[in-house]
């Protein structure tokens, strides 16, 4: 069993978070419960930002906030000094009511209204990751409207895709997301960001995949990027002040994973970039990344209660849980694994199998496949590890399951960041149907 961060058993062989005994908080609290380990936030944070700042080299480490976003947790980002990505105007909203600074905020997505755009722009943001070219038009009419110089990044696809260990390259990329790096596009809309004289051009972004244990695909995207910059430059006179390479970094949700420090990414991206600036003889571009899970992931542990168990001889023992797909939809959506345990028997043997299955009423609703755990009975209360990236952030209320609490925990003390959800939650957004159905006799 691996136990994250500040997790620890206790004299009273409970699982314990941040100083906190996890019983007592399902206890306190109820379950499904999120647990954020806060001092291990902070310790991934600065295994990024201090990276940077060790190579003395210009940079911006943004949390991408989709991982999980709540108003405490931008408060924690910007203590630990990141900047934030958010890709709507939900997650801008709450970036703005948690006080983060406008200043360090980059706005993503694919098909942001004029709406969002506006608001981003009136809330004079550090800047807008420019997708497509219906979003250059939009942006050109609202910096005039508006009298601003509108900051953007380009976003590229660079024909690398990464994943886990491996990566492909393609000539082009079969993606909804940004200017294709090979075919024009990016000359096509450089040009075009250029010409309008409404834009402050900062610079380009990529973003190449997710759950990456391999700095090479960074290198390599960057490799792609340094080469067109060298043709822009006789192009168009122009040379970006940011490279920003995205997120994506690997972390361990099982004891297959074996994630890098981030400290070793970010080497290899200075590595690169300052070699690639060197052989062009420009400046050396600031340096900005966006990482999500692995600022967040681990951090997170959600505790259930267990209740029914099912039998299927020779086959399983279906063991369920008081949550399931409602708070966490990625053993469903993508075949994501886990570790789990039995927070209030950490100390007895786990050697039986079962398989945790949610309460939702459809049979993908499983949690884990195939786990050990010691015997396991009504009422025990089960840690799953590993979930505090897109855990929360894609918690829905299908059969109307209310979403769970949030807490943060830092040296012993617990701090509710999120309430868990009530019924009166549930049904706050509905009305009345207008009139009366007649019903025939
Ligand atoms: N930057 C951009 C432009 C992104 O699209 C993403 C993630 C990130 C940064 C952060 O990536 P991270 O460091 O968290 O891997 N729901 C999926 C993950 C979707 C990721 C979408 N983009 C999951 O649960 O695995």
């Amino acid at each position: 069993m691996f136990l994250h961060g500040t997790s620890t058993v206790n004299n009273d062989g409970h699982l314990e978070i941040g100083g906190a005994d996890t019983i007592s908080l399902a206890k306190k609290y109820g379950t499904p419960l999120y647990i954020y380990d806060v001092a291990l936030i902070r310790e991934r944070a600065r295994g990024f930002t201090e990276a940077f700042q060790k190579a003395g080299v210009k940079a911006q480490v943004a949390y991408a906030s989709k991982a999980f976003s709540s108003i405490a947790m931008f408060q924690l980002a910007h203590e630990e000094g990141l900047s934030l990505d958010v890709v709507s105007g939900g997650e801008l909203y709450t970036a703005i009511q948690a006080g983060f600074p406008a200043s360090k905020i980059h706005f993503h997505g694919n098909n942001k209204s004029a709406e969002e755009l506006e608001m981003a722009l009136q809330h004079q943001i550090g800047c807008i990751v420019v997708d497509n070219f219906h979003e250059i038009s939009l942006l050109k009419l609202l910096g005039k409207q508006l009298n601003k110089k509108v900051p953007v990044l380009l976003r590229v696809t660079p024909g690398v895709e990464a994943h886990t260990h491996d990566y492909i390259t393609t000539g082009q990329e079969d993606s909804k997301f940004g200017f294709d790096l090979q075919n024009g596009q990016i000359e096509q809309a450089i040009k075009q960001v250029l010409d309008a004289g409404t834009f402050d051009f900062l610079g380009i972004h990529c973003h190449i995949g997710s759950q990456i244990f391999d700095a090479a695909g960074f290198v390599l995207a960057a490799e792609k990027i340094f080469q067109k910059i060298g043709e822009w430059r006789e192009q168009f006179q122009y040379v970006p002040t940011v490279v920003n390479l995205g997120g994506g970094f690997g972390i361990r949700y099982t004891e297959e994973d074996e994630p890098l420090p981030p400290a070793h990414y970010v080497e290899k991206m200075i590595e690169t970039i300052q070699a690639k600036a060197a052989e062009l003889e420009i400046e050396l571009p600031e340096i900005w990344i966006e990482p999500g899970r692995s600022l967040v992931g681990d951090a997170g542990t959600t505790l259930y209660t267990a209740g029914s168990q099912k039998e299927v001889p020779n086959i399983r023992q279906y063991l369920a849980v008081d949550g399931g797909m409602s708070d966490n939809i990625r053993p469903a959506l993508y075949q994501a694994k886990y570790e789990a345990v039995l927070a209030n028997k950490m100390a007895e043997k786990a050697d039986k199998t079962f398989s945790i299955a949610g309460k939702c009423c459809e049979s993908g609703d499983m949690l884990l496949w195939d786990v050990l755990l010691p015997e396991a009975a009504a009422g025990d209360t089960l840690a799953v590890f590993c979930t505090g990236a897109y855990g929360y952030s894609m918690a829905n209320n299908y059969n109307r399951i209310p979403r769970p609490a949030v807490l943060f925990v830092e040296e012993g003390e617990e701090q509710l960041v999120v309430r868990r959800e009530t019924f009166e939650d549930l049904v706050s957004l509905d009305l009345p149907l207008k009139y009366k159905v007649s019903h025939k006799s």
